[in-house]
């Protein structure tokens, strides 16, 4: 919870007995003698004096009375004045059932500038109250810490750190933000930044500014290539050799909340997929610890029959940290063993066409580790 906080002021502000007596604060419990639209206990007790008795002042108390009593009818639908305080005494209390967080998470914010607001510029700064969100909460009305600091992946109070702490729960921006995180009762949209929305496939991992879902950068924005969440994804999806989906390695989720998706662990699992396993012919293995992959269809562990003798790969261990480890020749000969004939690479292109041209370069990727045969 604390991560949602950082305070300006009042730093013991969590202690609940330092926070129910604001009249230090100058605000004047008996003019605003009308009760809490909180707990929707409308008393009945009329305020009780501290006012000098004159016309004068008994027709303005009485219209401003007034005036907020319409207001606080407007707000929670009371109909009857009652005692001081305006708010329940746990109002600022961290997870008290009457707590100001509890009221703008079930019916808005929006409540809250009748008495907490008075000036169109800087909303939330006063208003009647006297009390400025801004005095416990750097970030103003939100509750969160300072704008910058809340978006700045650097910063420790990132909103971002909140996930990769908490499992990826986002239980607790929706009470707040909608379960589709479009506004809800605070009318405040993730998307407003999010533009491709939340559970877009580059919110968490990969950049959202390319489009690129794989990392780097991972979820927990690192983007060195000797670590495991990174290694060679991109020589990989950006390889001139073949074409990778996702799907090789990983069981891509149809929507982000899917079983299995987003777990605490902050581990993709790796899953092999069609090709990477020669249609269930194989079993790989992924060896974390290691950092290696081996028995993969891809890095040669394919054998072909023809005619008497048997094509074969090279059954090579690929280490997934160390991107680059992996040239022309390794994952198989050039040719492969039981070719008949000695060939150079400029060669294959006699028999091989459709894959490879006259110098020896890969030119349709989409037949190269496909699974298949590629004969001209
Ligand atoms: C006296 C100090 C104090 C003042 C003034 C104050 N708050 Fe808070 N506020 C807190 C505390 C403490 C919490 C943490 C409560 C919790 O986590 O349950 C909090 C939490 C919040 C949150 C939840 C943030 C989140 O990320 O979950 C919102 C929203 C919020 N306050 C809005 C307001 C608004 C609006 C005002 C002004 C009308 C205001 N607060 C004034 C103490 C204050
Ligand atoms: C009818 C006027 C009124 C409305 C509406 C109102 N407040 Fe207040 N609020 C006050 C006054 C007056 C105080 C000063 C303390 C007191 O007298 O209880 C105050 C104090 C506070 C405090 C400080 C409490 C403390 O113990 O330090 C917080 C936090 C707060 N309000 C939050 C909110 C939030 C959040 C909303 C909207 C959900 C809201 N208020 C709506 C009048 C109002
Ligand atoms: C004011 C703009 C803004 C708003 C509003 C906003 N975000 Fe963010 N969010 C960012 C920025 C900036 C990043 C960091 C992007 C980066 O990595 O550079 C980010 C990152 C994230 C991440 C990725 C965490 C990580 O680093 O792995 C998640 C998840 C996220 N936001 C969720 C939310 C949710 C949920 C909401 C609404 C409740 C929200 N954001 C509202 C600006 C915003
Ligand atoms: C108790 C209600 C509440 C909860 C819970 C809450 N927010 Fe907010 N949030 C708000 C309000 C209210 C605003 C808009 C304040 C305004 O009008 O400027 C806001 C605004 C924001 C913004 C915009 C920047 C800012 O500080 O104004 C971001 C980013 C954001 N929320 C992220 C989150 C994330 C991420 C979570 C969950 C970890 C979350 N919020 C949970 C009430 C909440
Ligand atoms: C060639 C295999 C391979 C492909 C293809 C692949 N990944 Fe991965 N991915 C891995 C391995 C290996 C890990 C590390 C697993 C571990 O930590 O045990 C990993 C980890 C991840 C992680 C976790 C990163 C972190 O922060 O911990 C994410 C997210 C991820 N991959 C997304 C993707 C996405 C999205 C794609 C497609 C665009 C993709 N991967 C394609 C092998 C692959
Ligand atoms: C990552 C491992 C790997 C690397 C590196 C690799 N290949 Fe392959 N190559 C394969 C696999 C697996 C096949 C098996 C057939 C298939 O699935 O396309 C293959 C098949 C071929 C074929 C036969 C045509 C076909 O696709 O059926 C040719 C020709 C070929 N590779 C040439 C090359 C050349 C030239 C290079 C270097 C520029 C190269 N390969 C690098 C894994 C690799
Ligand atoms: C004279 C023709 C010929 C040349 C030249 C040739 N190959 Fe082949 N290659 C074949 C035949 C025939 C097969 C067996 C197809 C089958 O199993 O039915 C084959 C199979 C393969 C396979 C396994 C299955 C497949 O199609 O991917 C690989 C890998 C391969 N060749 C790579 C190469 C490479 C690399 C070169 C160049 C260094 C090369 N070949 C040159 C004829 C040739």
């Amino acid at each position: 919870m604390n991560y949602f906080m950082k305070f300006n002021k009042n730093t013991d502000i969590k202690a609940p007995s330092s926070i129910t007596n604001l009249s230090s604060r100058g605000v004047n419990d008996e003019v605003i003698s009308l009760d809490l639209f909180i707990k929707g206990d409308c008393r009945t007790s009329p305020p009780t004096g501290g006012f000098v008795r004159n016309d004068y002042n008994i027709l303005r108390i009485t219209t401003f009375a007034f005036l907020l009593l319409i207001q606080l009818m407007i707000f929670i639908g009371c109909n009857e004045p009652a005692d001081p305080p305006v708010h329940p005494d746990d109002w600022p209390i961290p997870g008290s059932e009457y707590s100001h967080v509890a009221k703008i998470a079930e019916s808005g914010i929006l409540g809250c500038k009748t008495c907490h607001s008075d000036d169109e510029t800087k909303e939330y700064d006063g208003g009647s109250s006297g009390v400025s969100c801004y005095e416990c909460h750097e970030g103003g009305p939100s509750g969160h810490p300072n704008i910058v600091a809340w978006t700045s992946p650097d910063s420790s109070d990132y909103h971002g750190r909140i996930f990769w702490e908490n499992g990826w729960d986002f239980s607790d921006c929706r009470k707040c933000h909608g379960n589709d995180f479009a506004g809800g009762v605070v009318g405040f949209s993730c998307n407003n930044c999010h533009m491709s929305g939340i559970g877009s496939s580059t919110t968490c991992h990969g950049d959202p500014e390319t489009n690129l879902a794989y990392p780097p950068k991972d979820i927990l924005n690192h983007t060195d290539s000797t670590l495991i969440s990174i290694g060679a994804h991109q020589a990989h999806m950006e390889s001139e050799l073949t074409n990778v989906s996702c799907g090789e390695c990983h069981n891509v989720p149809g929507n982000y909340l899917d079983e299995g998706h987003l777990g605490a662990d902050n581990i993709a699992e790796v899953e092999f997929g069609v090709i990477a396993t020669d249609s269930s012919a194989l079993s790989p293995t992924w060896t974390r610890s290691l950092a290696t992959c081996e028995n993969v269809y891809c890095h040669g562990a394919f054998s072909f029959s023809y005619e008497d003798s048997l094509i074969t790969g090279n059954y090579t261990s690929a280490v997934w940290t160390a991107p680059g480890s992996v040239p022309c020749g390794t994952c198989h000969g050039l040719p492969p063993n039981g070719h008949e004939g000695a060939w150079t690479p400029e060669q294959c292109f006699y028999c091989h066409g459709t894959v490879i041209d006259e110098n020896g370069n890969i030119i349709d990727k989409t037949k190269h580790i496909n699974g298949q045969i590629n004969l001209n």
